[in-house]
């Protein structure tokens, strides 16, 4: 079984409650939130006051992806409105052993996430500190975009790091998911796969959660 984190961001945001009952009857392990600020990505989304509302609606772990400026100023913040695990970027924390600690000691999973132009070596002094590794097969911002093949070869490189370090981080990768792309980042060593439209733009998107679940 794979574990499949759905991006809320291609959902229907007029009626989250129900896309958010949608989830709960999935196979969904957990549930990925993109909070953009319109400076680190050229878009925005939505933040804490929206987070805070649906951590009601479900026991699902909130899977919280920063694409925003100095992130490290909001782990309290990200923490009260029920995250489970905190992703934040490498290209956007000046002190990122700070951040990884503090997101640590707020008693959330640390996940630290890379640019498709960010190497997989970048990580080599903080994976041991790590519960997550998102790899971001896209450039962050959007979603629908098609998926970087050379996102494969990083997914190996970050599995062997893993292994030689002895760390316990899993890999999620996020970005033009699909069936296809799905299978191939499984087989290269995908833990976690992100999936935005590939799921709510299927005409049953619970199936299609299962069918990523099944890889
Ligand atoms: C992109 C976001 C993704 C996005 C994925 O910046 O981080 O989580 O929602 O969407 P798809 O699966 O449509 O590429
Ligand atoms: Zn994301």
């Amino acid at each position: 079984m794979t574990q499949v984190s759905p991006s809320l961001l291609s959902a229907n945001f007029s009626c989250l409650d129900r896309e958010m009952e949608m989830l709960n009857a999935s196979e969904a392990s957990m549930i990925h939130l993109d909070v953009m600020d319109g400076v680190f990505v050229p878009n925005i989304s939505f933040g804490f006051p929206v987070i805070n509302s649906l951590k009601n609606l479900t026991d699902k772990p909130l899977d919280v992806h920063l694409m925003i400026t100095d992130p490290g100023r909001y782990v309290t913040q990200v923490r009260d409105c029920g995250a489970s695990i905190m992703n934040v970027h490498q290209e956007a924390c000046l002190h990122l052993h700070r951040v990884v600690q503090h997101i640590k000691d707020c008693g959330m999973k640390a996940a630290v996430t890379l640019n498709p132009a960010t190497p997989v070596s970048s990580l080599v002094d903080i994976i041991s500190d790590l519960d997550m590794v998102l790899l971001m097969s896209v450039n962050p911002g959007f979603g629908g975009q098609k998926f970087i093949e050379h996102s494969l070869t990083k997914l190996r490189e970050l599995k062997t790091l893993i292994a030689a370090t002895g760390s316990h981080a899993l890999i999620e990768i996020d970005g033009g998911i699909n069936l296809e792309t799905g299978r191939k980042a499984v087989e290269a060593g995908a833990d976690i796969l992100v999936a935005g439209n590939y799921v709510f733009a299927n005409p049953s998107p619970k199936d299609a959660i299962a069918a990523l679940a099944a890889l």
